[in-house]
């Protein structure tokens, strides 16, 4: 089965929707296969968005994911990339479609709930990254 990295990001977690994604996730059919809490170090945080590192936003996106505990799990299922990535919607959260999580909770691109990986070469690297135990 594929599996994908899922982060409930800092806003998510201050907002108490960690359930309402959790359950979206469920009631997809997804099986979520790993899942803690833990605050990033500004390390792992560069890591995880290195991809970024030469956007304006960057500093301001590292700060953003260290500032608070997140969730971090690993979802699996068929085609769980693509299946969570239309869960969540559009990274900016005015352009995701109502009924989306993002389209449904959040306003502003930074702070916009969810991360899930972009394809199999990153959800390998980032599960390597949190979860190095079921690499
Ligand atoms: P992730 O699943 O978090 O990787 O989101 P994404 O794949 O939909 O978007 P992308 O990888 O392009 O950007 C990573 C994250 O950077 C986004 O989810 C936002 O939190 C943030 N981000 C993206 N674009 C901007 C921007 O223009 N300004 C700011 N401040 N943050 C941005
Ligand atoms: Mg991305």
């Amino acid at each position: 089965v594929e599996r994908t990295l899922v982060l409930i990001k800092p806003d998510g977690v201050r907002r108490s929707i960690i359930g309402e994604v959790i359950s979206r996730i469920e009631r997809k059919g997804l099986r979520i296969a790993a899942m803690d809490m833990r605050t990033l170090s500004t390390e792992v945080a560069e890591a995880h968005y290195e991809e970024h590192a030469n956007r304006p936003f960057f500093a301001s996106l590292v700060e953003f994911i260290t500032g608070g505990p997140l969730v971090a799990m690993v979802v699996e299922g068929e085609r769980a990339i693509e299946a969570f990535r239309s869960l969540a919607g559009a990274t900016d959260p005015v352009s995701a479609v109502p009924g989306t999580i993002r389209g449904d909770f959040a306003l502003e691109v930074q702070e916009n709930i969810v991360h899930g990986s972009d394809s199999t070469y990153s959800a390998d690297r980032e599960i390597k990254l949190f979860f190095p135990e079921l690499a």
